[in-house]
């Protein structure tokens, strides 16, 4: 069996699995999917270093070999902070008002992508599997490519890839694709993005796709595949059995005092919808007093990206929101929402979750949501809770049982938050053991098996 090599801009250095933070969907899955294999997880130490010098810090944790390295400030300010997250991430979200297009940017992009080539090649074996990850390498392939790697590398997109005529708004999108095409596996969240790339390809640089999904491409033959993302579901069950889970349910539910709770989890991210999130809730208290006292909406947040303005602006929006939606519908003894800027241990979030009759998930665009499917998983099923999910996650085609909104319609929203503070026991077992199913059969185990049998089983077919 060949060695898997993962590669990402974040590497997750576990400091034990309960540990708090918010890395968001790519560190949780990888870290999970790397435990099940011997593998190494190459990327950036999230520090900076004066003068860049490719000396990579190991370490094994937990099972997994990390390698990562440390960044000069201009490759954190022009990569990371710039072309990643001002220009890429706005952009794939459909947020074309918040893309930025810079010059320094997309060469610190250039940059810091021939750097991780650089310390990464050395590491290989000729008979690595190598297994990209997200919008912040799409370069590396090609990069390890001129370097002369013959080895299967593919790719997996964690974010949406956008609609074409958002798209060519990308100056020199047309490089970007070509470089994507140097993967022999590339791997989306779901068909839709799967079916934005494939249109770009085809409209924009006249490429004949087959039904396979699969093309030929200056003399290689290239797939492109969906495979949606799942939880560790072993793991997340087996941590929801811990103390901390159970002290966690416990300070949900004594404090809320028989109030019906409406639990949020999510990164602060302008990405997530919880301005449009806040305002519903907020028209909801408006529309039916009666429920104000009946109700509590926890919405955890934690910081993410605050070297970004539009990260910083988001957050002074929703403290201004909370605190407006608090001064006017408090009373002395009662306040509807609590706003949490921390990070927690993943076994206190299924107790949240647990505690929580309504699991609210309402992101803008969304790759996948992996807080939905925990939300899910840790309901108790003799008295489940309900998913309220926005139809723009991707998580939505495969968690069909939820409530779906539109996350843009404040009606829409509060419609569903009432249909599921009333929704009878029996229509709550009904919904969530369906959800339960796909979020079981479809976890993080199984989309690393599929993407990595793929890549190999791939390798079979002729070449040119
Ligand atoms: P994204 O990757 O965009 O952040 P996902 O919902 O796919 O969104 O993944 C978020 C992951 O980060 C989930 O596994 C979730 O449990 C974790 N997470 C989010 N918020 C917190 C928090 N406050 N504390 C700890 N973990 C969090
Ligand atoms: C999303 C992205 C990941 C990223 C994560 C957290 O899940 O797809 O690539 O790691 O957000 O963001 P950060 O910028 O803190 O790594």
């Amino acid at each position: 069996m060949s060695r898997l090599v993962v590669v990402s801009n974040r590497v997750s250095v576990p400091k034990g699995r309960g540990a708090a933070g918010a890395q968001g969907g790519l560190a949780v899955a990888l870290g999970s999917a790397l435990r099940e294999s011997r593998g190494v997880w190459f990327g950036w130490s999230g520090e900076e270093t004066d003068h860049f010098t490719g000396d990579m810090n190991m370490q094994r944790n937990d099972g997994v070999t990390t390698a990562t390295i440390d960044l000069e400030p201009q490759d954190v300010e022009e990569y990371y902070n710039g072309y990643a997250n001002r220009t890429l991430w706005p952009l794939f979200h459909s947020r074309i008002d918040l893309a930025e297009y810079k010059t320094d940017f997309g060469r610190g992009y250039e940059r810091v992508n021939e750097r991780f080539a650089e310390t990464l090649f050395p590491l290989t074996e000729v008979d690595d599997l190598i297994w990209v990850h997200d919008y912040h390498l799409f370069p590396l392939g090609e990069r390890l490519r001129r370097r002369g790697a013959k080895n299967r590398i593919g790719f997996f997109l964690h974010i949406p890839w956008p609609p074409r005529n958002l798209f060519v708004s990308l100056p020199y999108h047309e490089r970007l694709v070509r470089t994507v095409l140097e993967y022999d596996l590339i791997g989306f969240q779901d068909e839709e993005s799967l079916e934005n790339f494939e249109l770009y390809c085809q409209k924009e640089l006249g490429l004949e796709i087959g039904e396979d999904h699969c093309l030929d491409y200056e003399g290689r033959h290239v797939c492109l595949r969906a495979f949606p993302i799942g939880i560790d579901f072993d793991e997340f069950m087996e941590g929801g059995k811990s103390k901390q889970a159970k002290e966690a349910e416990r300070r949900i539910r004594e404090s809320s005092r028989g109030r019906s709770v409406i639990i949020g989890v999510d990164r602060l991210d302008y990405s997530k919808g919880l301005p449009e999130r806040f305002d519903a809730v907020g028209r909801f208290f408006d529309t039916y007093p009666e429920r104000v006292t009946k109700t509590l909406y926890v919405q955890i947040a934690p910081p993410s990206r605050q070297d970004v303005v539009s990260y910083q602006r988001i957050r002074e929006t929703l403290e201004q929101k909370a605190g407006q939606i608090n001064g006017a519908q408090s009373e002395v003894d009662l306040v509807p929402i609590r706003y949490v800027n921390r990070g927690y241990a993943r076994r206190e979030l299924f107790g949240f979750y647990r505690a929580s009759r309504i699991g609210l998930v309402t992101p803008l665009r969304d790759g996948m949501n992996l807080v939905a499917k925990e939300y899910v998983a840790a309901q108790d099923p003799e008295d489940p809770g309900v998913l309220v999910l926005s139809q723009f996650a991707g998580a939505a085609s495969q968690l069909p049982s939820a409530l779906i909104v539109n996350p843009h319609s404040e009606e829409s929203i509060c419609e569903a938050l009432v249909q599921a503070q009333d929704m009878p026991l029996e229509e709550r077992k009904q919904r969530w053991s369906e959800l339960m199913e796909s979020v079981r059969a479809n976890d993080v185990e199984f989309w690393r098996k599929s993407f990595v049998e793929a890549l190999v089983g791939d390798a079979a077919q002729p070449k040119g």
